[in-house]
């Protein structure tokens, strides 16, 4: 072998092992995998290329001149998911820790940059100590840059991030600034402060864990889409993502190949319960209506009273957006809002139709959501369906009441398709409450008030509480069953296809942040 060979050879051999076998066994040691590792799992088999194997950092301060590790505490490159090119980071955190120089920044920038120029998304696997602590300011500049192509690229690719361990600081906001968020159970954690500052300012015990582990982010701040209980369920939760999702904004998602057949469902008949009051789980109506097992649900702890994710629909990638009855009575308040208003603009970034379930009594009364402002929350939700272009269906259940019937989809905002169930309840309010305050001087004048009250709930309930009066006015378009749900949204998405909407020239609206 020349000398020349097997200085490279020598040089990859080193590459691949990152900070050395001892740092390698430790991070083994705390259940964690390489950053390699975890590449070989997310990606197709054999498909990862990597670029700027042999890159170290520029630093001199701190004796660093002399600690020098191939790659720089990142591995990165590109290969395939389902056979379709993604661009990919991964962080190694037996690299000082996987902290973030100037040059490990630049090879995340360029991989960006090669995203976007080939309209591929970016997947970035974090595991880091932060910034590079010996190389001060000039790592700093290495976060911004990162955020700045964040921003140009929302919208344009779809970004992903995985948090696989510690991700604190100003270093969180990248994966704040992507579209989806995966977070390992127990051994990753974000925060803007950590431990030790929140107990110097507030007095706080706390650990890193309850500060920002995957189950706070998932169920209490909403900042992970996905918790993940180990690191290889959360890869391959990352490349089921992608069953759903187009390359770039100017592609379709993937259609799979489905031969419809007899598309009723009967199953569909017996959910709504009799009483307009009892819940039921809308998990089941959607489990009902769209392809077996292809309901992928996004932001499940979180919200509850708000149901999103993706699905198939006879082989067609559709969002859906639906009330849960079975928590809050699917009420609207300040974090389903954001929730759905979320989503519901990550769909229409990337051209997947929505599909709505709407049973909601209304929007969260209460002095905690009017000063948490449900007024400017609300109309996110309101603002990010009204300006949707894709293909959009309703589907009434049950109630579609006040404010809420007007929020979530209807056709004045734009919807393309409205259709309700016989159980439908299309009106300003509930009819109970409805009877109390146009019928009050007759009520209070009754002999018997109970009975005059019942009397006139059941006057506007006959009246308002059915989709008949909706349908009357082409608000609904059709009242259809229970088990006909399934094949009228089949067509129904078939005839939106080639669905085109000229929106007027501005430079981007301005969202009730
Ligand atoms: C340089 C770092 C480092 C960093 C860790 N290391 N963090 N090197 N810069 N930020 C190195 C360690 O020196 C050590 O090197 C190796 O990585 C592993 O670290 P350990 O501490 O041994 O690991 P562990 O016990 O698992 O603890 C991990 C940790 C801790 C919790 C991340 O290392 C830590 O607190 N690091 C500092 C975090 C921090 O304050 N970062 C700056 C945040 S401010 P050896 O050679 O021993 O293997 C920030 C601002 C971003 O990031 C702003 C953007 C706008």
């Amino acid at each position: 072998m020349s000398e020349a060979r097997e200085r490279l050879i020598k040089k990859r051999e080193e590459a691949l092992l990152g900070g050395g076998q001892k740092r390698i066994d430790a991070q083994h040691a705390k259940g964690k995998l390489t950053a390699r590792e975890r590449l070989e799992i997310l990606l197709d088999e054999n498909t990862f290329q990597e670029i700027g194997a042999f890159v170290t950092h520029r630093s001199s301060d701190f004796g660093m001149e002399k600690q020098k590790m191939l790659g720089d505490g990142v591995v990165t490159g590109y290969g395939k998911i389902n056979g379709k090119t993604v661009y990919v980071f991964s962080q190694d955190f037996t690299v000082f820790g996987g902290s973030l120089s100037e040059t490990h920044a630049e090879k995340i920038c360029k991989i960006m940059d090669l995203a976007m120029q080939n309209g591929a998304p970016v997947i970035g696997l974090n595991d880091s100590g932060g910034a590079r602590i010996q190389e001060g300011v000039v790592s700093l500049g290495g976060y911004a840059d990162i955020f700045y192509r964040n921003v140009q690229a929302s919208g344009v690719v779809p970004q992903i991030s995985a948090i696989m361990g510690p991700c604190a600081g100003g270093a969180v906001y990248s994966p704040a600034l992507t579209d989806f968020i995966y977070m390992v159970e127990n051994t990753s954690y974000m925060f803007v402060t950590g431990p030790n500052v929140v107990k110097t300012v507030t007095n706080e015990d706390v650990t890193s864990e309850e500060l920002g582990g995957a189950s706070v982010h998932g169920s209490k701040s909403g900042v992970a889409h996905f918790t993940e209980a180990n690191e290889v369920m959360c890869l391959n939760n990352i490349r089921r993502l992608f069953d759903y999702i187009p390359s770039n904004c100017e592609e379709k998602p993937n259609k799979s190949t489905y031969v419809i057949a007899d598309e009723s469902r009967v199953a569909l008949q017996n959910i709504i319960p009799d009483n307009p009051n009892q819940p039921y789980d809308i998990k089941e109506v959607i489990e009902n209506v769209v392809d077996s097992d292809s309901f992928y649900e996004v932001h499940k702890n979180y919200a509850e009273n708000i149901v999103v994710g993706f699905a198939k629909l006879a082989g067609r990638s559709i969002g859906i957006v639906a009330n849960q009855p079975s928590h809050l009575a699917g009420v609207l308040d300040v974090h389903s809002s954001q929730k759905g208003a979320r989503f519901v603009r990550f769909c229409d970034s990337f051209n997947i139709p929505l599909l709505v379930f709407e049973d909601v009594p209304g929007f969260l009364p209460g002095t905690d959501q009017e000063w948490n402002a449900i007024i400017t929350n609300g109309a996110k939700l309101l603002y990010a369906f009204s300006e949707a272009t894709v293909p959009r269906i309703t589907v009434i259940t049950r109630k579609a009441y006040g404010g809420a019937y007007d929020v979530m989809n209807s056709k004045h905002i734009g919807a393309d398709m409205n259709f309700a169930w016989p159980s439908a309840e299309i009106a300003v309010m509930g009819a109970k409450g409805a009877a109390e305050i146009i019928f009050k001087k007759e009520i209070d004048s009754a002999a018997d008030r109970q009975l005059a009250w019942k009397e006139k709930e059941t006057e506007y309930s006959t009246i308002f509480a059915n989709p008949y009066r909706a349908a009357e006015r082409g608000f609904v378009d059709e009242v259809i069953l229970p088990e006909e749900t399934r094949s009228r949204l089949i067509s129904a998405f078939d005839m939106l296809e080639n669905k085109v909407v000229n929106m007027p020239k501005k430079k981007h609206g301005n969202i009730p942040l």
